[in-house]
């Protein structure tokens, strides 16, 4: 099966998931458009995969309708976009101030609508055209800490749907809602040793994931291997989301007996 060729823009593809994204795509012989608010990283992507870099701030929408109409310039049309520029943050609810909350949601929700809608002509124009949000597996379920983030991740889900329904039969639109991925995001926690562990421990495949693999997912969602796939919100979270935290405790000692 053939797969789309036209130039993708991924965000945040100075960092982590991004960048990883950016290698992979690269190496599937796409056209890739590195756009970042860092400019040092962005460059050092971009170079490394021979791609374009470009500096903008996804909050920003006039930033990202001129950025979005450089890499069409630059690369020709646009056949892809990942939306994985994403800030979050960990504290209790009430601690949030209103900044906080508003930063999370501009970059994470406004960020991703401002390049869906500054590249949506490109796209609808270029047949087996697609998109993959980044969303998370807070935005399924809560996670302690990260009210705003959880918020913001499950409008991104939200979001999906809509783009994938208004823009098919044009334009594949899906999202990833990844787990624990090790990136520079978490090293803080990921790098503590007993948090680590412990994150391991309550994982069914005893690890967390890998910027790679998280790449390797959204590679598919963007290529006509999914081509029959729009509006799904992929999990991959080492089986996280599997044991329930009522139901394991008692029913483990009871399957105990029967073993
Ligand atoms: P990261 O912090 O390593 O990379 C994020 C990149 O986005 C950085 O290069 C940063 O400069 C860029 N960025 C941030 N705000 C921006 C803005 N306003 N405009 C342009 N660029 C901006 O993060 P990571 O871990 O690679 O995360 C990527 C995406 O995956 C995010 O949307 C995150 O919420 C999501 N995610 C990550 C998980 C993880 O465990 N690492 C888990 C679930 C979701």
């Amino acid at each position: 099966m053939s797969s789309p060729v036209g130039a993708v823009v991924v965000t945040g593809g100075a960092s982590g998931i991004g960048a990883a994204t950016c290698r992979v795509l690269a190496e599937a012989g796409r056209r890739v458009a590195v756009l970042d608010r860092n400019a040092d990283g962005a460059a050092v992507v971009a170079k490394e995969i021979d791609g374009f870099a470009i500096v903008a701030d996804v909050a920003d929408h006039q930033a990202i309708d001129h950025a979005i109409a450089l890499v069409a310039k630059e690369l020709g049309p646009i056949q892809g976009l990942v939306n994985n520029a994403g800030v979050g943050n960990l504290k209790p609810l009430e601690a949030y101030t209103p900044a906080e909350v508003d930063l999370i949601w501009r970059v994470n929700v406004a960020g991703t609508y401002n390049c869906l809608r500054s590249a949506a002509p490109h796209l609808r124009a270029r047949p087996g055209a697609a998109v993959v949000n980044l969303a998370s597996v807070s935005g399924v379920r809560p996670t302690r800490g990260e009210a705003p983030y959880s918020a913001a991740k499950a409008a991104t889900i939200a979001l999906t749907r809509s783009a994938a329904l208004e823009w098919a039969p044009d334009v594949r639109v899906n999202c990833v809602s990844p787990g624990f991925v090790r990136t520079p995001l978490n090293e803080m926690l990921v790098s503590e040793d007993s948090a680590r562990e412990a994150l391991e421990d309550r994982t069914p495949l005893k690890r967390v994931g890998t910027a790679e693999e998280t790449a390797g997912v959204i590679a598919f969602l963007l290529s006509d291997a999914a081509a029959y796939m729009t509006g799904q919100n992929l999990i991959l979270d080492g089986g996280s989301m599997l044991p329930s935290e009522q139901m394991d405790p008692a029913l483990g000692a009871l399957l105990e007996l029967f073993s």
